[in-house]
This record gives structure tokens, sequence and C-alpha cells, in this order.
């Protein structure tokens, strides 16, 4: 038996939670053993009332997951990084493996929490963390094997893409952020998306993984989509261009050149081609060229798919 604690059931750990439940025999059949959600992390247990979930597996006391001897593997999906973070670092030291979408926990603690895996033995993975669905921190090690890698490029924010999209029929700025909250891509507090330290903090993850070296978020030149104007935005489309808030890191003599800022890119190439919420990277390496991966960059059912992957990655070995 697989015991599965989760922290966070929003929309990222509901959906995980359904994707699970509606898939279990299939995934039961690969892992070869029967798989059992132990215990659910919230912050307002109260809140969550289902009908087809057992009230008793939500607490708001973090050690009843993380501390707990049959749990097996950890699902993270709070976004939270004090509490949660404490109780990462008790679960690691507890030896169950860790999944998480917590790109800032990620990226602020790194180095720590792979060091401390390593020491305990135990699997982190947080493929969750940056490109929503798409399968690229998976693909870095492969790729490294064979490769140097030299460049990467990529859109990494679908809240920002949605509004530059919006932006391009003749939205002004507000109205498009403002249709990015109903439409479910920003967050009430769209901070972190519009001044792109949520790309950065992606960015730090994968160049950081793509070059081997560490890549701090203060190493990444910043800058968010709040300035770019319609006026812009127009004349870049006359020329067959498109704004798009790029997130670049790549190999020097000097060592690595990492930015995050609205850039122009050609229409017809693989940035210039993303819609609303739509992400890309494009990795170059010294042999296999330009790989290029692209997928849905947010979202419930999107992101859980990578955290399941992540799971069926440590629980089919
Ligand atoms: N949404 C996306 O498309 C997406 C994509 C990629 C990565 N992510 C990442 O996934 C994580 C979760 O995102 P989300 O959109 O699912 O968030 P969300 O809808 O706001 O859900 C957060 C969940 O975590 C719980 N929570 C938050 N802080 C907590 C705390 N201090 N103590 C206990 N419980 C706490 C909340 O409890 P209550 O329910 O009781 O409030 C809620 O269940 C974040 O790290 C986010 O960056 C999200």
């Amino acid at each position: 038996m697989l015991n599965i604690g989760i922290l966070g059931f929003g929309t990222v750990g509901k959906a995980t939670f359904e994707i699970l439940q509606e898939r279990i025999d299939v995934i039961e059949a690969s892992v070869g053993d029967e798989i059992i959600v132990k215990k659910i992390f919230v912050r307002n247990k109260n809140k969550h009332n289902y009908d087809n979930i057992d009230a008793n597996l939500f607490t708001d006391v973090i050690s009843e997951v993380v501390e707990d001897d049959s749990v097996d593997i950890i699902i993270e999906a709070t976004g939270d990084v004090g509490v949660v973070y404490e109780g990462i670092k008790v679960a690691i030291a507890n030896g169950k493996h860790i999944i998480t979408a917590n790109k800032e926990m990620v990226s602020r603690h790194f180095e720590e929490l792979n060091q401390l895996a390593n020491k305990h033995d135990i699997q982190l993975k947080y493929e969750a963390a940056v490109g929503g669905a798409i399968p690229i921190l998976c693909q870095i090690p492969k790729i490294r094997e064979l490769n140097e890698i030299v460049e990467i490029n990529g859109v990494l924010n679908g809240t920002c893409n949605f509004i530059l999209s919006a932006m391009e029929k003749g939205m002004d700025y507000n109205k498009a952020l403002l249709d990015a909250q109903q439409a479910g891509f920003a967050e009430a507090d769209p901070t972190a998306d519009v001044e792109a330290y949520d790309t950065v903090r992606k960015l730090r993850i994968l160049a950081t993984l793509a070059f081997g070296v560490k890549v701090a978020e203060d190493e990444i030149t910043r800058e968010g989509i709040i300035n770019v104007s319609k006026k812009e935005i127009d004349t870049s489309k006359k020329n067959g261009m498109r704004i798009k808030l790029v997130a670049h890191a790549k190999k020097t003599k000097d060592g690595i050149e990492a930015f995050v800022k609205p850039t122009e890119v050609e229409i017809n190439s693989v940035l210039g081609g993303l819609e609303d919420g739509e992400n890309a990277v494009s990795v170059v390496c010294d042999n296999a060229g330009e790989l290029v991966f692209k997928g849905k960059g947010a979202g419930g059912r999107p992101t859980a798919f990578s955290i399941l992957s992540d799971f069926l990655a440590i629980a089919c070995k």
C-alpha cells in the first residue's frame, strides 16, 4: 500500500485528487500497489465539504501529515512558503518523497531542499513548478547526458501571455488583466505574474538544472509587462512581430546571461505563435540543436498532470 498526504486542496490540489480518483485503476496497475490518500492539509478545513470525500481526511494541522509514519509521498500544492516550507523539511527528514508545484518555495530554497533530499535519500520533484503541463524538467537530465545546453528561451507565464494576446485584440491593459482574472489565469493579486517574479522563479529553476550551475533569482534581469503599451504592441504587429514576456538564459564565456522581459519575437516563431495561456520552452543544445516543448502553462488539470507524472516516476520505481 502506498499512502499519500496532500498539502493544499485548491485549484491544483483538488484537480490532482480528482484525476487520481478517476484513473485509480490505471494508476494502481502501473504502480503495482494500492494507493490511498491518507490526509489533506488545508488552511480552513470547514470550507471543504464534498459529497464524495470523507470530511475526516481534512486537517488544518500540518504535522498530522508530515509526521504521519504511514505517509510515503507528499503532494504539495499550497503556494505557502512559511509553515509549509518548514513542514516540507520535516517530511523530508521523515523519509517522505516530495512532489511540489510551489515554484516560489523551490526557487527560494532550491539548493537547501535538494541537498536535504539527497541526505535523506528521498525524491524531490517539481515538474509542475515550471511550465504547467509541459514535461520539461524531466527531460533536462536526459538532454544533458548527450548534450551541452547552450541556451533556453521560453514563455513561462500564462497570465502575461493572456494579457498580451488580449491587448493585441484591442483591449487595454486593465481590462485584459480583469479578463485574465475572470478566466482563472490571474490571481487576485497579480503582482508576481505581471511584474515577472513568477517567470524569474521558473527560469531560476530551469536554468540551474539546464546549465548545472546555480542561477540565482537576483542574477536574472527582470522587467514585467505593466509598461507595455498598446502602441508598442500595434507597431510590433505591423512589423510581423509580437511582444511576449520572454525568459532567456544563455551560456557565455563570462557565465550565464539571463533575463525576463517583454521582447519582440517573430509571429511565425515558436514563442510568437503562443496564444492565451500557452507556454513554450525552446532548449538549444550543441548536438541535438533546438528542442521545443509546448503546452498549457497553468490550470488545475494541466498542472495536476505534471504532479501525477512525478508521482508515477517515483511510485513506479
Ligand atoms: N493554479 C495554477 O494554474 C498553478 C499552475 C502551476 C503551479 N501552481 C502552483 O500550485 C500551488 C497551488 O496553487 P493553486 O492555484 O491550487 O492555489 P489555491 O487554489 O489558492 O489553493 C491553495 C490551497 O492551499 C491551501 N493553503 C494555502 N496556504 C496554506 C497554509 N498556509 N496553510 C494551510 N493550507 C494552505 C488552501 O487552503 P484553503 O482551501 O483552506 O484555503 C488551498 O486549499 C502554488 O504553489 C502555485 O504557484 C499553480
